[in-house]
């Protein structure tokens, strides 16, 4: 070899070696941010519930409708509203749409759909139980179906999965 093309290599290979180095190990930042997330997911023991990016974002907001649902039927029931209870009842109540997206938040996680739907079935009691007209129906109707919003809690949380995980784990 010529000491110019020994030149060359050792600047090709000095290169190669810096990219592959950048390339290869995160920067100390990038593992440090990765840290406290995989530290806090170490504390919750609860059993995860892989679902996309889009449908965890999806499934909070949601998850955010009930909670308002919940406040409106309890302000409803403070001034015996039994027709606003009736209506902010519709919020969470069984549908088939809510049927067909329990199905889909679930279809990676065996027993997440079943809960779900028990938890929607629960919440169409509390608007027959404005039908009555009686408040303290309505309430015990509003714990139990609550009682379904705590038990879900206590078993699952949200697990963020790519494309390729999801369609591995999801039931076709
Ligand atoms: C079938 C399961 C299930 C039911 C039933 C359920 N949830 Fe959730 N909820 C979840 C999961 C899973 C999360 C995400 C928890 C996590 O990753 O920490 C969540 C999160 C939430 C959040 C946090 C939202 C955010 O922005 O972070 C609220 C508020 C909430 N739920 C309210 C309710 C209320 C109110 C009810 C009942 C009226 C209810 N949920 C019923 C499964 C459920």
């Amino acid at each position: 070899m010529t000491r110019c093309s020994t030149a060359i290599a050792s600047l090709l290979f000095a290169a190669s070696a810096c990219r592959a180095k950048t390339e290869a190990a995160p920067t100390p930042s990038a593992a440090a941010a990765h840290a406290p997330p995989a530290a806090h997911d170490s504390l919750d023991q609860r059993t995860p519930l892989p679902l996309l990016p889009m449908m965890a974002h999806h499934q909070k907001q949601n998850m955010r409708e009930h909670l308002e649902a919940v406040q409106q039927i309890t302000a409803a029931v403070a001034r015996s509203d039994f027709d606003a209870v009736a209506t902010a009842v519709k919020r969470i109540g069984y549908s088939e749409q809510m049927g067909r997206m329990c199905g889909h938040l679930g279809s990676a996680t065996p027993g997440f759909t079943e809960l779900a739907l028990e938890f929607h079935h629960r919440a169409d009691t509390i608007a027959a139980a404005a039908q009555s007209r009686d408040p303290a129906a309505v309430s015990a109707a509003l714990a139990e179906t609550l009682s379904a919003c705590t038990t879900c809690h206590a078993r699952f949380k949200q697990e963020i999965v790519d494309e390729a995980t999801w369609s591995a784990l999801a039931r076709q």
